[in-house]
């Protein structure tokens, strides 16, 4: 038989085996990672909507945390991973648009080396600091940071990961120099400010609002045109006078080549956890919000990892700054 007809056969022969196991999806327990520290926003966001996604696809979803530079480590082991739908990921803003300014040799391109599956929630950062701080508000404490910083630390979930970047710009517009400090995860770092090894932050609400609640920590400002329902009596920086505003997100993505039919059961589920009014409830306790309809699943993913890279990636530029 000539070679094409054989490849033909080849292809369809591979795609007929296939077809079960794209139907029968997922027919054991699927393990998402989470390229951060246990504890942490995107770790807790993660494991709320997929407890919902495991009861709804019939199978255990298990949580693998796997942090260090910035997220990028953990997000390269998923770019890397068997297309089979056994392996996803929840990156955020850092990992899958901030990470290709600052990484020169990132191993995966956050718009073409994943399978889009959806966005799981966007939250507003918060800028807090450790409960002895002085400063009564928002101006007042950029005039002490204006004045101490040399002498001041900032906790950051690594290089490139919205912490990071977040306080990267945060920084450069008020010509901040602290000792930046580097941890796996805001989870382990807000343990640090608690506890007062720390002097500010600049981090996902969702991370920070019991610490808030319990007094433990200060807040100065949510970096939003809105409060917050769940903190309605902390002022956003527009009311503290700045235009600081810094909304953050976390995604699910597949390994690129991941079948469509998969990334369309994962998108569903997720789609169908996010409507579902105890996780809306638990998003809300949490300062976080579900992206709207028209921009969950695979579309709306690919559309904001593109604008996000083309916003964020002069301003990282511009502050010159690169990982080693
Ligand atoms: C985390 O879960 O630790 C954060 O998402 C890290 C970050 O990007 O700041």
């Amino acid at each position: 038989m000539p070679l094409m007809p054989r490849l033909i056969m080849g292809v369809l022969v591979l795609a007929a085996l296939n077809l079960p196991a794209v139907a029968q999806y997922p027919s054991k327990p699927i393990t998402v990672i989470v390229p951060f520290a246990a504890g942490g926003p995107t770790d807790v966001v993660t494991r709320l909507v997929c407890e919902h996604m495991s009861r709804t696809l019939g199978q255990p979803i298990i949580v693998e945390n796997v942090g260090g530079a910035g997220g990028t480590l953990g997000m390269t082991r998923a770019a890397q991973a068997q297309p089979s739908g056994y392996t996803i990921a929840v990156g955020n803003m850092g990992t899958q648009s901030a990470a290709p300014a600052l990484y020169p040799n990132l191993k995966y391109d956050p718009a073409k080396s994943f399978a889009q599956v959806g966005i799981v929630n966007f939250t507003p950062q918060a800028i807090v600091a450790k409960k002895d701080t002085a400063a009564g508000s928002l101006k007042e404490f950029i005039h002490f940071l204006k004045t101490n910083h040399s002498k001041l630390s900032y906790g950051h979930a690594g290089v490139g990961s919205i912490s990071h970047v977040a306080g990267l710009v945060f920084n450069a517009k008020f010509s901040l120099e602290p000792t930046l400090v580097p941890y796996r995860g805001t989870g382990p770092a807000i343990q640090d400010l608690v506890g007062g090894q720390l002097d500010y932050m600049i981090d996902q609400s969702l991370n920070v609002i019991p610490q808030i609640k319990a007094g433990t920590i200060k807040v100065y400002a949510i970096a939003a045109p809105e409060r917050l329902a769940s903190l309605p009596d902390v002022p956003t920086t527009v009311e503290g006078g700045s235009d600081f505003i810094f909304s953050a997100w976390n995604a699910m993505v597949a390994p690129k080549g991941t079948p469509t039919d998969i990334v369309t059961k994962l998108a569903d589920a997720l789609s169908k956890a996010l409507d579902d009014p105890v996780v809306q409830a638990r998003y809300v306790e949490l300062g976080s919000s579900v992206p709207k309809g028209a921009d969950r699943g695979p579309t709306g993913l690919q559309k904001l990892v593109e604008s996000e890279i083309a916003h964020i990636t002069p301003i990282i530029k511009a502050a010159g700054v690169i990982a080693n």
